[in-house]
């Protein structure tokens, strides 16, 4: 089976890696020429846990291949399929489908009959039917299928989420496009994954239904963590006892600055106005997608209001900018609209991440940027937690805590125990843990 990845960003490249390690053919295409030679020298141009050993072992292998000739790779292909980025289209939210159409366009000459063509990347529902319009247009002389393939991999633990998924999803009709997708996903069907058939709309569809929901149960959790500050009550406590039941979950209960990254902000847009659009509005989703945008800036007041009602003229250290552990992505993390917002008000930020500091330096002007967190810390009056990595969460709190000026330390992922926080000599604020309320409303 000879499959073409259209597309070496992370559910390209993840995707594309754990296809090879499967022992299928690969061709990865991009347009990146120095993104193309990183890897086939079997270097990752992004973070992400045990990919670069993944490629590395693939490429030496013969099994996977990175190039800039997508004709090539097109014409030898079972299946190609499309990993192209699709952003928010600027000015209305939209998903912006430019890059899945333009490759459709460069792929349509090279085809030869029974090919099938999948996406990857998420498509607002239609796309399929509009990919299979352009291609009949295009070449009314080839027989071939167009599938809908949605990713639901996470960064951080991306081979694990492919090569162990709760659910393979495949929208397609009956037929080849269906035999095809079902004999590259037997590796995992074989270990007992589900591979799912559903329509192409369903499956474009379902992407979207999963990630607004997840992002809906972050921000509900959020939501009841402010509530528990006002009344008193602890909301992983809360968490724990509603995500014991089936029905709720115990996952993405985890209250925290409100989420970000490459798909949830996104994705959440995308459906809304999809739905507006078909005259079907999720209100609900709508909703959303603005008490999380207003959630990141009441994130920054509530560092004004720990540290006694005003940042201004304040250090500020901070742990983490990413979005999440695990990556060294920035996009759409909390910190971008915190930290300018404190700086705004006068504040002096320090930083530390693990891996974010190449990309956050370019969007986060006047960060002053340290490797290590007690030198970070050094001399500052509030330390703030936005992102939970590991290394964080066995620091010596008193350690910490000599090393700065002031004691407030905001722990907006509930990564410290409150009461070791406090033995060693921090103002402790968390989320959502209704004993340590902020000063400024005791
Ligand atoms: C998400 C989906 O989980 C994945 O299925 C899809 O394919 C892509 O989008 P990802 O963006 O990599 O994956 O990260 P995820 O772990 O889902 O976290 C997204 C955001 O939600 C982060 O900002 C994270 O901090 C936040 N989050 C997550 C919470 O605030 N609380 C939680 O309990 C879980």
């Amino acid at each position: 089976m000879k499959i073409c990845m259209i597309g070496a960003g992370y559910v390209g490249l993840v995707s594309a890696a754990c296809f090879s390690d499967f022992g299928w053919n690969v061709t990865c295409i991009d347009k990146d020429e120095g993104r193309l030679a990183l890897l086939n020298r079997g270097e990752i141009p992004i973070y992400e846990p045990g990919l670069d050993d993944l490629v590395a072992r693939n490429v030496a292998a013969g099994r996977i291949q990175f190039s800039g000739s997508l004709p090539e790779a097109v014409r030898d292909a079972d299946v190609v399929f499309l990993a192209v980025g699709t952003p928010v289209r600027r000015g209305d939210g939209y998903a912006d489908l430019t890059y899945v159409f333009e490759a459709v366009e460069e792929l349509a000459p090279h085809i030869r009959d029974g090919i099938v063509i999948t996406t990857k990347s998420t498509v607002p529902v239609g796309t399929g039917r509009e990919i299979e319009r352009r291609l009949k247009a295009l070449r009314p002389d080839a027989e071939f299928a167009v599938c809908s393939n949605p990713e639901f991999l996470r960064e951080g633990s991306a081979i694990r989420d492919f090569t162990h998924p709760d659910r393979v999803l495949v929208g397609c009709d009956e037929g080849r496009g269906r035999d095809i997708m079902a004999r590259i996903y037997e590796p995992l069907s074989l270990r007992s994954a589900p591979v799912m058939f559903v329509s192409r709309e369903s499956a474009e569809l379902a992407k979207y239904a999963a990630n607004s929901f997840l992002a809906m149960k972050i921000t509900f959790i959020n939501e009841i963590a402010d509530l528990c500050e006002e009344v008193g009550a602890d909301v992983s406590e809360v968490a724990t006892a509603i995500g014991a039941d089936g029905r709720i979950g115990p996952k993405f209960l985890n209250p925290g600055p409100g989420y970000g990254g490459s798909c949830f902000p996104k994705d959440v847009s995308a459906l809304a106005r999809t739905a507006r659009e078909a005259r079907a509005p999720v209100t609900l989703v709508e909703q959303v997608e603005k008490v999380n945008m207003e959630r990141k800036i009441a994130m920054g007041a509530r560092v004004e209001r720990a540290s006694g009602g005003s940042v201004h003229g304040k250090t500020i250290a901070v742990l983490g900018v990413t979005f999440k552990p695990n990556t060294d992505d920035m996009r759409d993390a909390p910190s971008l609209v915190i930290l300018p917002m404190l700086q705004s008000r006068g504040a002096t930020v320090r930083a530390c991440d693990p891996q974010g500091r190449p990309q956050a330096e370019q969007l986060l002007p006047d960060v002053e940027w340290f490797v290590d967190p007690i030198e970070a810390a050094q001399g500052a009056d509030v330390l703030l937690v936005l992102t939970e990595w590991n290394e964080f969460r066995a620091l010596d709190l008193k350690q910490l805590r000599s090393a700065m000026s002031g004691d407030v330390l905001v722990d907006m992922r509930n990564v410290y125990s409150p009461r070791h926080a406090q033995d060693a000599g921090f103002s402790y604020s968390g989320i959502g843990r209704g004993t340590e309320r902020d000063s400024s409303a005791q």
